[in-house]
């Protein structure tokens, strides 16, 4: 189906912009020097997305005070000597025609830095620590007027727009929302004193930068936190944004520690925040833009068809591809790699104050270093074995690399694990992923035989210059005092994914990692009755915290008991015993035990490969069990030096 209204132009203040879709600010913690001016990582980061064919996209992060730096690795916007290096950014992405700006910022109490300023005393809820000091009023008036030399700044260098980051909890939005704003002076209290701060900074953005220079603003139509910002208020201060020069709005939600969050996993709807923008719109002129987890075109399509927003911003479906705005455009939908929302390589690595990458993408922030590779010479045979997410991956790439590819498959169709995840309560996009790589495999032509073993019977008949193993691996069956005599019913996760009837038993699921932790939920869904025992410290480590944040509010929905830190006794006839926290406790009258801890690698196929003398590699969790991030990174990493 084509798509009759994303790619209209449209007018923001004196700015054509070829389509509807604006790259979100995304604060991705690389790309900048020790003095935080941009470097070639960055810019290439922004070719690659304005090659992709956005009509709109900004610079996450750009601060305009040291005070305010959100991560040690944004762009700084503070002085003129940030001026020549963003010169060169916008140079470099003027031949796209994609319209290119900076979202301007100051973190406030959600810096990661150890001294922090806010409106008032009051440290964040969630997420950073460390001691807040109240802003004095003459520093309140310094900072606006860095915000306005900060968009002078961005002018010169030759952006076409800014934006104001108003949303997400940073200083502006600490002014706006009376539970971080405690003041008694002329920036608290009433609604006209909590907006001034930011009033005052359009007006001086437009002295500084001109009348005629665009000025977005994003603001959150709700924190979704208590005594926070909400709608009313955002409805009530949007024309007066648009009677001070506001170009665009751009309405956003949550804040640190809030119930719905910014950037949300797989768990939450699609177009989360879409209602908001929709209700602002009833109220201004100016075009308003929406975002949240909008990741089909022909969602983003009917947005602006339904006249809920005039323009729909994109965030992480732009890490997973650069493309996504060209493929939908030419109506390629099913080669656009979609992002997952599992916000592990993307927000989780930011906040932990890693580079940001993708999981589904690993070349984001490398764009510099890919640019210019050679496609190899020599044209190589390979066989693949396995297609879970590493083999699939890997054969995609082989074969854009210009190799010949047979993918050999034991079971009768793909996915391998993440099939079997993909089953569980709202994790049904990861799906997606393999869906992707399904079509990938068709469009691309590749060889794939189901139901067949690597033997060396398919090695003598391909005879390849390389096998990649990609074989996979199964949960582990752990030593435990009992296990093997209990007269309960022992199964792994696998299993229960597989289909293995659960309903209305009791069931113990022995292993508190993601896998644990969904199986659980996929239990407890079906009426049985769950607790989990976990070894470790900690829950689901491996999970991004927005991501793990929603499963624990669905685990406590679905009555699941969680007990970590367990050392176990052994178990019984028909159930265990265990201690926590110096304390031994029995559970009795259970029917089944879930094995979810460990996994080990499959690695049996690798002998008819040595036998044959054949260069081998194991990737994914064949090499060692880990996290789909480093399946399908390791896999393109190999296919791209083999
Ligand atoms: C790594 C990362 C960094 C982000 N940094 C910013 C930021 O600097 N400013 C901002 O307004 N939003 C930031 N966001 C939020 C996004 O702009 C966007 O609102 C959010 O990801 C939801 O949209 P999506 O579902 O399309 O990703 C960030 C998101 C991610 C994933
Ligand atoms: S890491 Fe996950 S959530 Fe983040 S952009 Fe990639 S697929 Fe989406």
């Amino acid at each position: 189906m084509l798509l009759n209204h994303l790619f209209n132009p449209i007018q923001i203040g004196n700015m054509t912009v070829k389509n509807r879709l604006l790259m979100s600010a995304m604060s991705i913690n690389f790309g900048v020097d020790e003095n935080c001016l941009v470097t070639d990582q960055l810019c290439e980061y922004f070719v690659e997305r304005a090659r992709g064919g956005v009509g709109m996209m900004l610079v996450g992060g750009g601060s305009v005070h040291p005070g305010g730096q959100e991560l040690p690795d944004l762009p700084q916007m503070y002085n003129d000597d940030c001026i020549p290096s963003l010169k060169k950014m916008v140079m470099k992405i003027k031949p796209y025609d994609t319209r290119f700006g900076v979202q301007l910022m100051h973190g406030g109490r959600q810096s990661y830095l150890p001294e922090k300023v806010a409106p008032s005393a009051i440290p964040a809820p969630a997420v950073v620590k460390g001691a807040v000091r109240a802003l004095e009023i003459y520093e309140i008036e310094n900072l606006v007027s860095c915000f306005g030399d900060s968009a002078r700044r961005c002018r010169d260098a030759g952006f076409d727009f800014i934006e104001i980051h108003g949303a997400h909890g940073y200083l502006i939005n600490q002014f706006l929302a009376p539970n971080s704003n405690i003041r008694t002076d002329e920036y608290g209290g009433s609604f006209e004193n909590r907006t001034r701060f930011l009033l005052e900074i359009i007006q001086d953005i437009r002295e500084k930068a001109g009348a005629d220079f665009p000025v977005g603003i994003r603001i959150n139509g709700n924190d979704y936190i208590e005594n926070g910002w909400d709608l009313p208020s955002a409805v009530r201060l949007a024309p007066k944004l648009e009677q001070a020069g506001v170009a665009y709005i751009h309405v956003s939600g949550g804040v640190y520690g809030s119930t719905e969050l910014t950037i949300p996993s797989m768990y939450t709807p699609q177009g989360c925040f879409v209602h908001l923008a929709e209700e602002v719109k009833k109220h201004v002129g100016i075009p308003v833009v929406t975002v949240g987890r909008i990741k089909d075109p022909h969602h983003a399509d009917d947005i602006i068809r339904q006249g809920k927003a005039d323009i729909v911003s994109l965030g992480r479906s732009l890490l997973a591809d650069p493309q996504y705005p060209e493929k939908a455009r030419q109506g390629r939908f099913s080669e656009i790699r979609p992002c997952i929302g599992c916000c592990l390589g993307c927000i989780h690595a930011v906040l932990a104050k890693e580079p940001g990458s993708c999981v589904v993408n690993p070349d984001v922030g490398r764009e510099y270093k890919i640019r210019d590779e050679q496609k190899p010479a020599a044209m190589k045979k390979v066989i693949i074995a396995g297609a879970g997410p590493a083999g699939l991956a890997a054969a995609r790439l082989f074969r854009l690399q210009g190799h010949r590819v047979v993918v050999c498959e034991k079971k009768s169709e793909p996915g391998g694990l993440l099939a079997l995840a993909a089953r569980a309560p709202g994790r049904g996009e990861l799906g997606d992923i393999l869906r992707f790589f399904r079509e990938e495999i068709r469009r691309l032509d590749i060889e794939i035989r189901y139901d067949t073993e690597l033997d060396l019977a398919l090695i003598r008949e391909i005879r390849p210059d390389m096998v990649v193993m990609a074989t996979g691996s199964m949960p582990e069956m752990p030593m435990v005092k009992g296990l093997f005599q209990t007269h309960m019913e022992l199964v792994t996760c696998v299993d229960i994914m597989e289909g293995r009837a659960a309903t209305g038993k009791k069931v113990i699921v022995l292993g508190g990692g993601m896998t644990g932790l969904i199986t659980a939920d996929f239990l407890a869904t079906q009426g049985s009755e769950v607790v989990v025992l976990n070894r470790k410290k900690s829950f689901a480590e491996e999970m991004a915290g927005n991501d793990r944040f929603y499963l624990r509010e669905r685990l406590k929905a679905g009555k699941v008991t969680l007990f970590k830190n367990v050392r176990i006794k052994t178990f019984t006839q028909n159930g265990v015993i265990f201690t926590v926290d110096r304390e031994d406790v029995e559970l009795k009258d259970y029917h089944m035990v879930v094995i979810s801890e460990k996994h080990d690698p499959i690695r049996e196929a690798v002998k008819p490969v040595k036998e044959a003398g054949v260069p081998f590699h194991f990737i994914g969790d064949a090499k060692t069990p880990r996290h789909l991030m480093y399946c399908i990174s390791e896999a393109e990493e190999l296919a791209r030096s083999g």
